[in-house]
């Protein structure tokens, strides 16, 4: 597979801010603001960090009130139809902000915009948006914002065809606590399913250099979570260094200071006895492995092009399992694949049961335009997806209680996040296994870990209180 992309120098970078250094003296003197919406992945969340960066060194302070804002920014998703249909509709909305402030400019960013078809819906139905920018023109977001103030004009040409990887750019980190940290971008893995690889491009992977000096600062800003983001971290390969994902994460362990370490996504093909190795040695990586199965039905898996069985998958599972016994394994799994028969779903539920994931994320097939699954015979009709999707859950909410009950009398350390959103207000923080516990206590234990021992129980949360 070919990995040719291009590297944006430092001095591209640099121009770049000055590009928001010239808006910053000319147009944004006085209050401006900027609005960011963000549909989607993690990895969005760590691209609308790296664009309020921008904007923020463009003069532009960030504001949840989409009334107040000069510049709204809707970073959008592709991986389902409903992820594109909510910003469209979001989008939508903004008509009449726009309408109120002539001068207030919407762009729109991100994996929904990066298809060519897309570019021509917009530019039709939704004239009032000011540009479009593709996922990998992202560090060129300052120089089509400034030639957008500056002319006037509408700036929709997309560049699609060169992958870029880039560092340089800061991030405006929406958490004094929690840090994304993308280590690469892109994919190779064509899953049919997935429009993924034709809007992010190539896989590529910044220096371990370059990433380890991001971490290393954030543990000494005091972030007390770093999550590794890729769409397949376990091919992790950086250009001219022989480090693989797990030494990677080797070498984040060795940095001094009271952190965890997260990572997400694994691919089941990829993932190595050396990083298990790596996982169950190091302490300070959490004791969770998100490894989507997708699919129990080894029919299904090939025509996804997955490349693993469920053979494979259940052998790594019980290795994982065996080497870090306190470990929780959640999935992602998608219902009504085309061709998918009533026997290709049981062998699904039946993979539920036998791996009993700590969480599945579900998904009911979406078809995606010039993905080869789109165009595969026998798509499932949707009441027979729903219906799966229906039984998939209540096997699911079968497995989840029994086992969160496991937790009761133990004590774990939990990253506090904030107050929950229900009832007592109660903190509201998350294991290292990523469960989601409720808890007594102080503001001031916000960000910070601490041990709660275990009381009880419901399906998604566990409840305890506060113990030294
Ligand atoms: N339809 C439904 N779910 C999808 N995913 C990716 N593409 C599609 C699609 N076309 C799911 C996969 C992936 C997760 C991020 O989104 O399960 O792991
Ligand atoms: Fe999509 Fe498969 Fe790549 Fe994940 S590994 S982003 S599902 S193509």
């Amino acid at each position: 597979m070919p990995t040719s992309f291009s590297r944006v120098s430092a001095a591209d970078i640099d121009r770049q801010k000055n590009f928001c250094a010239k808006i910053k003296e000319k147009y944004t003197f006085g209050e401006k603001y900027v609005y960011m919406q963000t549909f989607g992945c993690q990895q969005n969340e760590a691209d609308s960090e790296k664009l309020l960066y921008f904007a923020n060194l463009a003069g532009y302070k960030q504001t949840f009130d989409q009334k107040l804002a000069d510049l709204i920014i809707v970073n959008t998703c592709a991986v389902r139809e409903h992820a594109e249909l909510k910003a469209l509709s979001i989008t939508g909305q903004f008509k009449h902000l726009k309408e109120q402030k002539p001068d207030l400019i919407i762009a729109m960013c991100g994996c929904m915009v990066s298809q060519e078809f897309r570019k021509d819906d917009i530019k039709f139905k939704y004239p009032y948006v000011s540009f479009l920018l593709t996922t990998n023109m992202l560090w060129k977001f300052p120089e089509v914002l400034y030639n957008t103030i500056k002319t006037g004009k509408r700036q929709i040409c997309l560049e699609m065809d060169t992958d870029y990887l880039y560092e340089g750019i800061d991030s405006a980190r929406q958490s004094d606590f929690k840090a994304w940290v993308s280590i690469m971008n892109g994919c190779n893995n064509f899953c049919t399913y997935c429009i993924v690889p034709y809007v992010r491009g190539r896989e590529r992977s910044r220096s371990s250099k370059d990433i380890l000096c991001e971490v290393e600062c954030l543990v000494k800003r005091g972030y007390k979570e770093i999550t590794l983001l890729g769409q397949n971290v376990n091919s992790y390969s950086p250009e001219g260094e022989d480090c693989s994902f797990a030494k990677l994460l080797e070498k984040i362990c060795a940095i001094d200071g009271d952190f965890i370490v997260r990572f997400m996504t694994s691919h089941p093909k990829d993932a190595s006895d050396e990083l298990i190795r790596v996982i169950a040695e190091n302490k300070k990586i959490a004791r969770h492995f998100h490894l989507p199965l997708q699919s129990g039905s080894d029919e299904i898996l090939k025509k996804m092009n997955r490349r693993y069985d469920r053979k494979h998958y259940f052998e790594l599972v019980s290795k994982i399992r065996q080497a870090v016994p306190d470990i929780a394994i959640t999935s992602d799994i998608i219902v009504g694949f085309p061709g998918e028969s009533d026997e290709d779903f049981e062998y699904t539920l039946d993979a539920l049961k036998t791996v009993r994931f700590d969480n599945i994320f579900s998904f009911v097939y979406s078809p995606r335009r010039s993905t080869p699954a789109a165009a595969m015979e026998c798509q499932i009709p949707e009441d027979v997806k729903a219906k799966r999707m229906e039984k998939l859950l209540a096997v699911q909410r079968e497995i989840i209680p029994a086992d969160t009950k496991n937790h009761i009398g133990k004590t774990l350390r939990v990253l506090v996040e904030g107050r929950s959103e229900v009832g007592e207000k109660l903190l509201s923080g998350r294991t290292e296994t990523n469960k989601l516990v409720y808890f007594e206590g102080d503001d001031s234990l916000i960000g910070e870990f601490c041990n709660v021992k275990i009381e009880r129980s419901d399906v998604f949360v566990i409840y305890g209180s506060i113990s030294k």
